[in-house]
């Protein structure tokens, strides 16, 4: 047993010296017969991945700090219909945007358009979102990338600090099944395996997230891409509000295969040190129900003690 751990720990440092770049894997890839680049080794070969700004992060609600300029997100054409395709690149399922739908406001400078999005998760409906609440693993996470409207490509938006936002969703598990995810999840059964591509039905993204009234509570921080090169460059905004799948629809997810054909799962990244960054919460829609229905009650008020 002790010289095969030896001989494992052997094979693993002699592949970390001999891959080169774009051979990362994930933890749930690492084997002793199939040593890869798992994430505690990125750095080796993608310096920023060791920087001090990492994501994804543990966010502890107590200490986030509310902040009143993050107001509600403005959506533009997010309820657009687009065509596209979903592609199995090996350690997601990811989707292209054509470049319609555009987010500005809640504290974000300027105007982001969407690019792509991806989802992160577990084994079959296990823990799997790259972010954390209180410690709390949820079985999976959507990350809908947005990049500064006036850059042409990711590549230039990466070298600005804050060229890239990318919102965050959670899903729970549901009782029913939510039918605005059949069409990405019908899918999933024709590109199990890596580069499998194929089309979507016509979808929009407003069909993927919450109504805009279940957005508006939401924790925002500064970040990178959670994936090698780990780019110091995303305004991260992550929801309170998780989406709902049914254990059905969060199991199609780890049929799908990594390149070596084992099953695609737990494909996130352990989250990072805070560095004494601090998160911030935005106003909140609880908040703002409660002090509406303050304000109802004291014109209530008011107006009986009114004289008729
Ligand atoms: C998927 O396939 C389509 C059509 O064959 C192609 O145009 C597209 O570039 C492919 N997408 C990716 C991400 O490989
Ligand atoms: C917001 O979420 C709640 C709780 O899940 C749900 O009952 C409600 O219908 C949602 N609101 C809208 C406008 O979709
Ligand atoms: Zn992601």
């Amino acid at each position: 047993m002790q010289q095969l751990i030896l001989l494992c720990a052997l094979l693993a440092s002699f592949w970390t010296t001999c891959t080169g770049a774009g051979d990362w894997c994930y933890q749930s890839q690492f084997a002793c017969e199939h040593p890869c680049n798992a994430p505690e080794k990125w750095d080796h070969s993608f310096k920023d991945c060791a920087g001090t700004r990492q994501s994804p992060i543990n966010i502890v609600t107590r200490k986030t700090l509310k902040d009143e300029r993050l107001t509600p997100i403005q959506f533009k054409n997010y309820q657009q219909i687009f065509r596209s395709n979903i592609k199995n690149n090996g350690h997601s399922v990811q989707v292209g945007i054509p470049h319609l739908s555009t987010i500005s406001g809640g504290g974000l400078e300027g105007t982001y358009k969407a690019v792509q999005f991806h989802l992160h998760w577990g084994k079959n409906g296990g823990p799997g979102s790259e972010h954390t609440i209180d410690g709390e693993q949820y079985p999976m996470e959507l990350h809908i990338v947005h990049m500064k409207s006036h850059y042409i490509d990711l590549t230039t938006a990466l070298r600005d600090p804050e060229g890239i936002a990318v919102l965050g969703f959670l899903y729970e598990k549901s009782s029913s099944s939510n039918k605005k995810y059949e069409p990405i999840i019908s899918s999933l059964r024709s590109i199990k395996s890596t580069n499998g591509n194929t089309s979507l039905p016509a979808i929009s993204l407003a069909q993927l997230v919450p109504s805009e009234q279940n957005m508006t509570s939401y924790y925002r921080y500064k970040g990178s891409l959670t994936t090698p090169g780990c780019a110091e460059a995303v305004v991260w905004t992550v929801f309170e509000k998780p989406i709902p799948l049914s254990m059905d629809q969060l199991r199609a997810f780890s049929e799908l295969q990594f390149h070596d054909g084992k099953q695609m799962t737990g494909n996130f990244r352990p989250v990072q040190p805070l560095n004494g960054r601090q998160v911030f919460r935005s106003g909140g829609a609880v908040i703002l129900a409660s002090s509406a229905l303050l304000l109802a009650a004291i014109a209530t008020a008011l107006g009986l003690s009114q004289p008729n």
